[in-house]
């Protein structure tokens, strides 16, 4: 049992009466202030076309306006609604797409007409169903973001949180409305919270503090979880967690709860808090993280091995929550981390038009099959299929907060607002307005991650300082600023300071960066060249395994090789190989087979390399023997790759 005094110590050393939270690092801009250009843009936009613009129309989680319908044991949280909604609202605002917009909003409406008299909101409300309080967590950030958008929502929305939190409070108290899930997620609530603590109190200060307190001292102690000496070097199958708290170590618990701490941070002022979480995220990458540059759970944490899963919710949520981390903290290892995710893990585990994505990608993937042995501690053989909802739906509803919220956090102020920071480098645009009243806006031309320049385009009304994130595998950046000038980029913490005078500005930064390799498990290699990791592409043929009557487009399918992919590589003969588009606009959808314009020669040989099971392949035989003559192959990105081989066994030409 934590004790309350200690917490109670640390808020009387606050100076003055009512306790200040501690600020943010950095501040995000609200909702539609970032946009995206280009490819970007365009992906979106295939987001728009595919499974997560059209569930609304067809699928049952959403399309009902009881929030969700159905009474599947899947809506005893009475998340799915909320799941979508807290993607969609900021998805339908990047898109302009009305009728989305109307969607949320029609959501949004809903569920604050339905409000009970004492305060509970959700589908729950009058129809005496037990009230869980994490579902709601996600519609809170769903709801705050249209806030953020739209600021004529605030008093309908905000008087809504405070009449929920007294409710929230007396249950927590009364050990009401919390299950495991609750237990672990605490830190979203925590935030939201803070987010009415910050901005719209309305007197209700100590209420609001008190019930953070209560949601971290009815929550498992994260901070026990990312000490060192707990925290687990391998697959925890077989492993027992010293915590006590067997769900921490859940893939999706995880991801959501490396907000905990940072948003705890707020109010006890404790220093560990912030860097418990930055030494467990690197421990958490060190035993589990994978080239594409998220971690291994197929439903818990997998270790190290090419053929575990990694859960696509577990890619959102991760994104999420390093963006966060990083506005907490101000380390750019979150950022350069949460970059690769998003250009790598998320593409890679969704068809290329979006319309299907796995629950568990592999590194090594050489079928997409209902395995009938499979490689999965939890997950079943069916979690690899790429379609509507395989194994579990929450991926369906969760997955498209993905891109948008990546944009949204791209750009960002200093505490103070003078200054603009870029956080993750893409075709964007921010358009904000910076204290002492400075209109700023900035506009980047660039193919990147598919290219290494960034053209900046910045207008000011006064000059400021504008910081750009330089990723840490840029070797030898350079900017040249108004067709003059080209010097070195000389970043310090990972951010390159550039003072803006007022007026126009324009600036090229070019990124270049290294063929990186990297070791993996049995003497394998995976490699790398700047924000994009590099995989064999095999061919494969598709067939459909569960049609869908209502929406054909979201049936599930099996993917099965039809080309070679048993192949070591010696990766000191790796070359980096670029044909950009000669019209400089790259194919949509971008991340499909084939079609981004970098890839990677190498020389490799066939090898004997079997499978483990009917459809996932073994580990890499450590120095196998070449069975063929000298090759040369090509990689491609991972994120357009649907089979893969990206863990190469190595031999020497
Ligand atoms: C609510 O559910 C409980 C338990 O199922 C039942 O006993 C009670 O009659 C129900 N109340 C109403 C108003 O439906
Ligand atoms: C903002 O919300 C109001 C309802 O409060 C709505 O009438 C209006 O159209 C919304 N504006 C935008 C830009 O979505
Ligand atoms: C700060 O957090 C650490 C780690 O959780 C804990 O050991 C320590 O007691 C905390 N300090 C205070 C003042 O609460
Ligand atoms: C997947 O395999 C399992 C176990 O063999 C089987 O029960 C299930 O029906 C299969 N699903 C489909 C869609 O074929
Ligand atoms: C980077 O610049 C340094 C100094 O000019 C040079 O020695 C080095 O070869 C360059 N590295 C690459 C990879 O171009
Ligand atoms: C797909 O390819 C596999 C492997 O070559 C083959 O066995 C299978 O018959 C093919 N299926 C279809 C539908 O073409
Ligand atoms: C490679 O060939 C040698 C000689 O035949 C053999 O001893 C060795 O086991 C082979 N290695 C592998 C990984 O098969």
């Amino acid at each position: 049992m934590r004790s309350l005094l200690v917490l109670g110590a640390a808020f009387s050393a606050f100076n003055g009466a009512v306790a200040q939270l501690a600020a943010k690092k950095y501040l995000t801009l609200p909702l539609g202030e970032v946009r995206a250009l280009g490819w970007l843009s365009d992906q979106l936009d295939v987001q728009t076309n595919g499974m997560a613009g059209h569930l609304h129309d067809f699928y049952n989680y959403v399309e009902d306006s009881d929030w969700i319908g159905g009474s599947s044991a899947y809506s005893s949280l009475e998340e799915a609604g909320s799941y979508w909604f807290n993607g969609m609202v900021p998805h339908g605002v990047l898109t302009s797409n009305s009728e989305i917009q109307t969607q949320t909003y029609q959501f949004l409406d809903y569920v604050l007409t339905h409000q009970e008299t004492g305060g509970w909101l959700g589908p729950e409300a009058g129809n005496n169903r037990t009230r869980y309080l994490w579902g709601r967590y996600p519609f809170f950030f769903g709801a705050i973001q249209m806030v953020e958008y739209n600021s004529s929502l605030t008093d309908r929305v905000v008087d809504a949180m405070l009449k929920f939190v007294p409710l929230a409070n007396e249950m927590i108290r009364n050990g009401e409305g919390l299950e495991p899930w609750t237990n672990t997620r605490w830190g979203d609530f925590v935030m939201t919270l803070q987010w009415l603590y910050d901005y719209h109190p309305n007197g209700n200060e100590d209420l609001l503090l008190d019930t953070m307190l209560q949601l971290k001292w009815s929550g498992v102690p994260w901070e026990e979880v990312f000490m060192a000496q707990n925290f687990p070097h391998g697959p925890v199958e077989d492993l027992v967690n010293p915590t006590g708290y067997v769900l921490t170590w859940h893939g999706v618990n995880m991801a959501e709860g490396l907000k905990a701490l940072p948003a705890t941070y707020r109010f006890t002022y404790n220093q560990s808090d912030l860097d418990l979480v930055s030494s467990g995220w690197d421990l958490l990458f060190e035993y589990h993280g994978r080239p594409s540059g998220i971690y291994g759970a197929d439903e818990y944490l997998a270790g190290m091995e090419a053929t575990r899963g990694t859960e696509l919710c577990d890619v959102v949520e991760t994104m999420f929550s390093g963006s966060y981390l990083y506005q907490m903290i101000g380390d750019t290892k979150f950022l350069d981390r949460v970059e690769r995710i998003t250009y790598n893990a998320l593409p890679g585990t969704l068809t290329g038009d979006m319309w299907a994505r796995q629950y568990d990608q592999q590194q090594n993937q050489i079928a997409s099959k209902n395995m009938t042995t499979d490689p999965f501690a939890v997950n079943s053989g069916y979690s690899n299929v790429f379609g509507l909802q395989p194994y579990y739906p929450c991926c369906t509803v969760n997955h498209p907060q993905g891109y948008p919220k990546f944009v949204t956090n791209s750009f960002l102020t200093t505490a103070d607002q003078s200054s603009l920071i870029q956080a993750y480098l893409g075709p964007l645009k921010t358009s904000t307005t910076l204290s002492g009243n400075n209109a700023v806006t900035v506009s980047i031309d660039t193919l990147y991650p598919f290219g290494d320049t960034l053209s900046y385009s910045v207008t000011a009304s006064k000059a400021f300082t504008f910081y750009v994130r330089i990723p840490d595998w840029v070797i030898n950046g350079t900017i040249t600023t108004n067709g003059r000038s080209t010097k070195a980029v000389s970043p310090s913490n990972g951010l390159f300071a550039i003072n803006i005078p007022s007026g126009t500005t324009n600036f090229i930064l070019n990124l270049p960066a290294e063929i990186t390799t990297e070791s993996r498990l049995h003497g394998a290699v995976a490699l790398h060249r700047g924000p994009l990791h590099y995989a064999l592409d095999i061919s494969f043929n598709s067939t459909v395994i569960k049609a869908n009557a209502v929406e054909p487009r979201a049936s599930d399918y099996e993917f099965d090789a039809t080309s070679a992919w048993a192949y070591a590589i010696d990766p000191s003969t790796a070359k980096y190989v670029y044909s950009p588009p000669a019209d400089g606009i790259l194919p949509s959808p971008i991340f499909d087979q084939g079609l981004p314009p970098g890839s990677i020669t190498v020389s490799a040989c066939s090898i004997e390399w079997g499978l483990a099971g009917d459809t996932f392949v073994n580990v890499p035989p450590t120095k196998p023997n070449c069975t063929g003559s000298i090759e040369t192959i090509v990689l491609n990105p991972y994120g357009s790759t649907k089979l893969r081989i990206s863990e190469f066994p190595v031999f020497s030409s």
